[in-house]
């Protein structure tokens, strides 16, 4: 078994911060002893890392992703292509979890997609052939619940015990397309009140949304800009009231993603001040973007295409203060990437038909880490958001999102004054625009292990499609 010592750097945690030398065996963390004690002094290894000037941190978790995603299911109800424009997200689980571990990402959790008319079971077994052998991380699966039935509620169950997929995302949103009505949602969350899934959901009012999207079209509102002024922010924060309460009658836990509006979150800090076990994620894009970049000229705003909407700036600041008062627990990417060319073009006058999602899943460590320099949040808080919180969250902690003895050697030694500018042509991610471009960063990966490997190295890439494993899970850490 290979042993491998991460000497003199910064070990930061959710709860510590310590200079300390972490060594690895095989796959795993073994042990870890402040830098220059006996004990640390006392270790050999075949493979010794100097990260002197660095941070040791667990690797990212990224609990939304869309690396498999489309082509979508079905045209929507009025016979349009839908919200996705029937085309499939622009990478590959190879491509898309490359890009992962290049910023500092090393546990992905996509979402597998139920097809309608067919079983949970299928739409796993569609995302395990595309994943299969093909991922440089590990990842696991989310199911997204497109057909609340019986027979599904039953496959729930099974899921859950075995730990193929302990969550499950329902939509308010995409009528004819992933929408569920509120009875399928009060169904899908009285059967994860019993068997311990966590109801993930996409908060936002689509039957209203689909009336105002008619009706902005039948006025010649075809820019991209109207994406975000019909997806109104009343509509996310009354299908999160929903939710709220959907889950409070079914006595289950609820998750609320991509969470982008001030009173959206307002309902979530409510429900948690009443003890309800309400959960909150919000994205990049939410705390770096805004309806400015919606609004930018020609069709550029097609860029920044995804529901729920960027919001206007002064959204920007309520989230910041859900992530510092722990009323959003979890920054995820939601990278759902596709080209501007050939995809996002679909919505050339129609904005409806601009394929929904951005790209960000190579991004979000360093994007946080900037938050850190700039004061807005600690380091410790970071690493929570980033790494530990997603891992509990969705089962995966103590295994992943940490440093300790026993978890696995997926690390990444962060270079904390290195200066990088973020642009397509730099990046991984196989999608032929960043919603970042030119955004000067303060920080970058250097080391990446996963399971003990390393995987890149000062700028060089040393890892392999297949490397990556399935990952089981257990229910969600936060509960009982
Ligand atoms: O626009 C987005 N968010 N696309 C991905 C699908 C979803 O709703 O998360
Ligand atoms: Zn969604
Ligand atoms: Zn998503």
């Amino acid at each position: 078994m290979t042993r491998t010592l991460i000497q003199n750097g910064l070990v930061i945690t959710a709860t510590e911060e310590i200079h300390a030398d972490v060594l690895i065996e095989g796959e795993r963390v073994v042990a870890l002893a402040a830098t220059g004690s006996a004990t640390a002094e006392a270790w050999t290894a075949e493979r010794v890392i100097d990260a002197t000037g660095h941070y040791v941190i667990p690797g990212g978790v990224d609990a939304h992703t869309h690396i498999g995603f489309g082509p979508d299911p079905v045209p929507d109800k009025m016979g349009r292509s839908s919200a996705f424009g029937g085309t499939a997200a622009s990478d590959t689980f190879e491509t898309g979890t490359r890009a992962a571990a290049w910023g500092g990402t090393t546990t992905i959790v996509d979402f597998a997609v139920q097809p309608v008319g067919g079983s949970l079971r299928e739409g796993l077994d569609a995302w395990h052939a595309k994943a299969e052998g093909n991922c440089a991380v590990d990842y696991a699966f989310h199911t997204i619940v497109s057909d609340v039935n019986d027979a599904v509620l039953k496959e729930m169950d099974a899921l859950v015990d075995s730990g193929e997929s302990t969550s499950f995302k329902l939509f308010m949103a995409y009528p004819g397309v992933f929408y569920s009505d509120d009875g399928r949602i009060l169904r899908a969350m009285q059967r994860g009140a019993l068997n311990g899934g966590l109801t993930m959901m996409h908060a936002e009012n689509g039957i209203a949304i689909d009336v105002l999207v008619e009706q902005a079209l039948a006025a010649g509102k075809t820019d991209p800009r109207y994406h975000g002024e019909v997806r109104r922010e009343l509509l996310e924060a009354e299908a999160t009231h929903r939710a709220v309460k959907l889950a409070q009658v079914a006595g289950s836990p609820l998750y609320v993603v991509h969470v982008s509006a001030a009173s959206a979150l307002a309902e979530i800090a409510k429900a948690r001040d009443e003890g309800l076990p309400v959960f909150g994620e919000t994205c990049p894009q939410y705390l770096f973007l805004s309806t400015d970049n919606l609004a930018e000229p020609g069709f550029e705003g097609a860029k920044y295409v995804c529901s729920t909407p960027l919001r206007p700036r002064e959204h920007q600041a309520a989230l910041w203060r859900g992530l510092r008062t722990d009323d959003l627990q979890v920054v995820s990417t939601d990278h759902c990437p596709f080209c501007f060319v050939g995809q996002k073009e679909l919505g050339r006058g129609d904005f409806s038909k601009i394929p929904n999602g951005l790209p960000g899943v190579e991004n979000r460590m360093d994007l946080l880490h900037q938050a850190v320099v700039e004061g807005r949040i600690s380091r410790r808080r970071w690493v929570e958001i980033a790494c530990t919180a997603p891992a509990r969250m969705f089962g995966l902690h103590p295994r992943k999102g940490t440093v300790a003895p026993g978890a696995d050697a997926d690390l990444v030694v962060y270079d904390p004054v290195a200066v990088q500018t973020v642009s397509a042509a730099t990046h991984h991610m196989n999608v032929d625009y960043s919603a970042y471009e030119g955004r000067q960063l303060t920080g970058r990966v250097r080391t990446v292990l996963s399971r003990g490997a390393v995987v890149l190295d000062d700028g060089q890439w040393l890892g392999r499609a297949g490397h990556g494993s399935f990952l089981r899970r257990g229910t969600c850490g936060y509960l009982g």
